[in-house]
């Protein structure tokens, strides 16, 4: 085998790698890609509620799967009669009162957030 074919042999080797990494890496970016405000749609009211939510409750809920972290995901919470893990009635003042509360692992927020607050954070969960 001269040099030449080595060299050959190695970057033919290199390009699948590379090939084969971008393919197993392109849909995970589509799939995590955060949405802007915009494209969710939200109003000054919800996007306010969104920031709030991802410093609060972000690490432990996702709002856009229904897959737990620490706690159950929050997709579509509103649309359904009942929240999936505790079987509450899904409606204001269920939620609210989980927020101020808390609720076993899941520390209260009554201290930390205002009633204005909340109130934002209810208008984002809303949109879900
Ligand atoms: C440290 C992790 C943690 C944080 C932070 C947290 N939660 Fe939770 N949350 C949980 C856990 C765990 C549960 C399940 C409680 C239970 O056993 O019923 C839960 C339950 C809930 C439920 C009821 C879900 C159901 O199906 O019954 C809602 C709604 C909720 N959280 C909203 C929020 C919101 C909104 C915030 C931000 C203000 C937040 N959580 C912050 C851990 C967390």
């Amino acid at each position: 085998m001269s040099n030449n074919d080595c060299g050959y042999e190695r970057m033919c080797w290199t390009l699948i790698v590379l090939a084969a990494l971008a393919l197993s890496v392109a849909p995970g970016c589509n799939v995590e890609r955060r949405k802007s405000d915009a494209e969710l749609g939200l109003n000054p009211q919800q996007a306010a509620g969104r920031k709030i939510y991802d410093h609060d409750c972000d690490r432990c809920h996702e709002p856009y799967s229904t897959k737990g972290k620490k706690g159950p995901g929050l997709k579509g919470m509103f649309r359904n009669k009942y929240l999936r893990l505790s079987g509450l009635p899904a409606n204001d003042e269920r939620v609210s009162d989980i927020i101020r509360l808390g609720r076993n692992e899941m520390p209260a927020f009554s201290q930390t957030l205002s009633q204005r607050q909340i109130e934002d954070l209810m208008a984002y969960l809303h949109t879900l």
